[in-house]
């Protein structure tokens, strides 16, 4: 048995005991009184019989006819004169009785103490009272009836005391044992052993917290699966520009090397540092956001003109490979909530992508649209397009589709996996669209009501 078990139980115990002493009580008080009531009626109806007899024929072998009557059965009568001096009985008087004579009426009250109830029914004569019947009645009967209504209770007591321990002891293990379990569970996962298996065919709250905990236990191991994917591919980017950069120092630092070739390698190193310096600030930027402590100073903001000024950042490096940037803007203003310097960033990085996939004389367009519930922003180029079975993983963190190459151009596959944050973070959505040698299209949705 454990604490909550036991605490259960006794809240259950304790209700059904107290439902049922109350119960009990109530039923016993009723039944007794009512008994007790009955009895006097009876008597007193028997009683008053006898007295109608006797005040027709009030003679002696009347009087003598009524006690032999009351003789026979379970009940004794005592007839008396006015001053209650006993004329004629079915039994010897004793004490009690003698007690009862000096009362005035019927009682019954004191059927716990007395060992009779008894009834007095005055015998008139006209207006004047020449004797009275006295009906008495053991109260035996009562209290051998009270006694097996006693043994009754007791016995019904014992039994539902003996059912509510069972229950409660099933009801606290069909309760607790789950419980348990999912402690056990949660223990494990936060002593990092995902490999937890909740089988628990039931559809209560239960059963559906102990979903979510074996969720959350998947969904635990998929991220720590995400986690060490994640920071071998980290070293293994950091690794290769390290390695260059050694390699690249190691010949430079040769004394009898010409100046211009030494020139040269530092020129290399430079460069291979700042983009390695570059994937850091990227990475550290990512793990910002995943703390979420970045936050988003969203203003109204006017997009077409907000993306004209951004082309224009790019608008040498466009030049360098003579391509153009062609706008399908609609005619009349379109704003959005945003945070201006987060979605430049987006833009950029987007925009980077298109020129650096790109053949040189191709061209960009950019292409918005105001619908009814939302904004669409869609950048598509006319570059080399992405692989069917790549799309769905650019925006993952450093994938990369043609490895060699974009080491070559510089790129660490960052860039989509900080767009979809920012965008997501801002209430919005982005995907990619892509074929092979045509061109890729990565299209931003806002909803309106979002006012992201
Ligand atoms: N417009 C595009 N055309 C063709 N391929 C693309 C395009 N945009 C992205 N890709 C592919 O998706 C990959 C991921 O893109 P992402 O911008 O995340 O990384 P990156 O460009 O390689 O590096 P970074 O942007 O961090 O410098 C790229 O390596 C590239 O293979
Ligand atoms: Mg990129």
């Amino acid at each position: 048995m454990n604490k909550l078990a036991i605490k259960i139980g006794l809240l259950f115990f304790i209700i059904i005991l107290i439902v049922e002493t109350c119960l009990f009580l109530f039923l016993y008080r009723n039944l007794v009184n009512t008994r007790v009531e009955e009895e006097l009626t009876a008597l007193q109806i028997r009683g008053d019989s006898h007295r109608d007899v006797l005040e027709k024929h009030g003679d002696e072998t009347t009087m003598e006819h009524v006690v032999l009557m009351e003789s026979e059965a379970d009940t004794d009568v005592l007839l008396t004169a006015a001053d209650k001096t006993v004329l004629y009985g079915s039994a010897d008087l004793n004490s009690d009785m003698e007690k009862a004579l000096m009362e005035p009426s019927a009682s019954g009250e004191d059927w716990k103490n007395s060992p009779y109830i008894w009834t007095a029914s005055p015998v008139r004569d006209g207006e004047k009272v020449k004797g009275y019947v006295y009906m008495f009645k053991g109260t035996d009967s009562i209290q051998s009836m009270i006694s097996r209504l006693n043994d009754h209770f007791l016995f019904i007591g014992t039994v539902s005391v003996l059912l509510t321990i069972i229950a409660v002891f099933f009801l606290s293990r069909i309760v607790t044992k789950p419980l348990l379990k999912m402690k056990e569970a949660t223990e494990r996962l936060s002593a990092g052993d995902f490999t937890v298996k909740l089988q628990m065919h039931r559809n209560d709250e239960l059963g559906e917290l102990g979903a979510s905990i074996q969720k959350l236990a998947s969904d635990l191991e998929h991220l720590k699966q995400e986690r060490n994917e994640f920071l071998a591919s980290i070293a293994h980017e950091l690794r290769t520009p390290l390695t260059y950069i050694k390699g690249y120092a190691d010949v430079a630092k040769r004394p009898e090397l010409p100046p211009a070739e030494r020139s040269n390698y530092l020129t290399i190193l430079s460069e291979q540092t700042s983009s390695l310096s570059r994937l850091v600030e990227d990475l550290f930027e990512l793990a910002r956001m995943d703390q979420l402590s970045f936050h988003i100073e969203k203003e109204k903001t006017e997009i077409r003109s907000f993306l004209r000024k951004t082309v224009e950042q790019v608008q040498a490096v466009l030049a360098d490979k003579k391509m153009e940037v062609v706008e399908d803007f609609p005619e009349d203003k379109v704003y959005l909530f945003i945070d201006l310097a987060r979605f430049e960033q987006v833009t950029l990085n987007i925009l980077d992508n298109a020129i650096r996939y790109s053949e040189e004389n191709s061209a960009i367009t950019v292409k918005v649209r105001e619908e009814h519930h939302s904004v669409k922003i869609a950048f598509s180029d006319e570059g080399i397009g992405i692989p069917e079975k790549d799309l769905p993983h650019v925006f993952d963190r450093l994938y990369r589709v043609d490895k060699s190459r974009s080491r070559h151009s510089g790129g660490t596959g960052l860039g989509l996996a900080i767009v979809k944050e920012i965008v997501e973070a801002a209430g919005g959505t982005v995907r990619a669209e892509s074929s092979l040698g045509k061109g890729t299209s990565i299209i931003i949705e806002f909803q309106k009501e979002s006012k992201a």
